[in-house]
C-alpha cells in the first residue's frame, strides 16, 4: 500500500469506524476471545509485524497489543523515544516513510494528535492510536466491548448492539484524552454522556470532534452527573504529559472522587470503570474499584481481545 491508499484505512479516532463497522469488530471480539479461551489456535497474521512506538509509558497497551500480535501469529517490533532515533529529532515523516516499509501495522502512543497524524500521512500501512493527548480509542472500544459483554451479550456470545442506545455513561474528572472519546462514541452509538470535571477542565467540543453537542450534559455536581447512570467512569486526575499541573490538580479534583455516595446516585445495576492505571483515594475510592459494581480487570483483559479484532479488521478486512 501507499500512503493516501484508499483501501488503507487507519484507526487515529473513535469516529474513524462506522456503528456498523462497531458492530463487526465488537462480533469478531466475541469470537477471538472465546477461541482464546478454549486454547484454540487462531493466526490469521502469520508473518505479519506489528511496530508499537512509545513516547509515553504503558503497561495495558503494550502488554495487549504484544501479546495479541504473537497470539495471531505475527511478531512485534517496540520503539521508544529513548532507544531509536525519535528521540534525537529525525522527522516524524521520515520515521514513518521508513518503519511502514518494513512492517505491516503500526501503534503509537505520542503526545498530540497532529504527530500521529502527520505519521498516517506519511504512512504505507494503517496506524492505530494508542492514545494521544487527545484521544484513546483503543480504550473506549474495550470499555464499550465490556459494558456490551455485561448488558448486551447472550451466552452464546451474540452481540446486541442496541444495549447501548438511550444509556447514559457518567464522566467524573479531567475533559480529557478518555472523556473526549467517549463523547465521539456517544455521537456515534446513540448514548449521552453525563459530564463533570472542575471548572477550567472541562471537555471541548472542539478537540473531542463532534459535530453537535447533543450527546452530552454538562453538570457542575459530579453527584449529580451519576444520577440514573448505567455506568460511571473516571480517569486519573493528571494525564501523562501534564505532571508539571499536578498539585494544582490535586486541589481542583478533591471533590471529583467516585465514592460509594457517588455510585448511590446511578442505577442499582450500574456499572463502574476506569481505563487504569488508577489512584485509590484520589479519583476513586478503593471500595468502589475494588467493588461489586467494578468491572475493571475485565475492561483491561478486553483491550487485547477488541485490539486484535481491530488489526485483523485493518489488515485482512471483513472475515466471518
Ligand atoms: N489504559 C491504558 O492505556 O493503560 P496503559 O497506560 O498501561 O497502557
Ligand atoms: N488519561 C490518561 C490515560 C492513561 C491510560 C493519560 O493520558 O495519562
Amino acid at each position: 500500500m501507499k500512503p493516501g491508499d484508499s483501501l488503507m484505512r487507519h484507526y487515529l479516532q473513535f469516529k474513524d469506524l462506522r456503528a456498523e463497522e462497531y458492530g463487526h469488530l465488537f462480533d469478531r471480539a466475541s469470537i477471538i476471545k472465546r477461541r482464546f479461551k478454549n486454547y484454540e489456535r487462531y493466526q490469521p497474521l502469520a508473518d505479519r509485524t506489528l511496530a508499537m512506538i512509545f513516547e509515553k509509558a504503558s503497561t495495558r497497551t503494550r502488554v495487549s497489543f504484544e501479546a495479541g500480535m504473537y497470539q495471531m501469529g505475527g511478531s512485534v517490533v517496540h520503539l521508544t523515544t529513548g532507544d531509536s532515533q525519535l528521540g534525537r529529532a529525525e522527522p516524524i515523516e521520515d520515521s514513518a516513510r521508513v518503519i511502514s516499509r518494513m512492517v505491516d501495522i503500526v501503534m503509537i502512543r505520542t503526545f498530540e494528535q497532529t504527530k500521529i497524524e502527520r505519521f498516517a500521512a506519511h504512512s504505507r500501512v494503517p496506524v492505530i492510536n494508542g492514545l494521544t493527548n487527545e484521544y484513546h480509542p483503543c480504550q473506549i472500544l474495550a470499555d464499550l466491548f465490556t459494558f456490551i459483554e455485561q448488558r448486551g451479550m447472550d451466552r452464546r456470545g451474540a452481540i446486541d448492539m442496541d444495549c447501548l442506545k438511550g444509556r447514559v455513561v457518567a464522566w467524573v474528572g479531567d475533559g480529557n484524552n478518555m472523556a473526549n472519546t467517549w463523547l465521539q462514541a456517544a455521537e456515534i452509538l446513540g448514548f449521552t454522556v453525563h459530564v463533570s470535571t472542575p471548572s477550567g477542565y472541562e471537555v471541548d467540543p472542539a478537540v473531542a470532534g463532534i459535530k453537535d453537542t447533543g450527546c452530552y450534559k454538562v453538570f457542575k455536581d459530579p453527584k449529580e452527573a451519576c444520577r440514573g447512570a448505567d455506568l460511571v467512569t473516571t480517569d486519573v486526575w493528571t494525564s501523562m504529559g501534564y505532571e508539571a499541573e499536578n498539585e494544582a490538580r490535586r486541589a481542583a479534583f478533591a471533590d471529583w472522587c467516585v465514592d460509594a455516595g457517588m455510585m448511590a446516585m446511578a442505577k442499582p445495576d450500574a456499572l463502574f470503570m476506569h481505563c487504569l492505571p488508577a489512584h485509590r483515594g484520589e479519583e476513586v475510592a478503593a471500595d468502589v474499584i475494588d467493588g461489586p459494581q467494578s468491572v475493571v480487570w475485565d475492561e483491561a483483559e478486553n483491550r487485547m481481545h477488541v485490539q486484535k479484532a481491530l488489526m485483523e479488521y485493518l489488515l485482512l478486512g471483513r472475515i466471518g
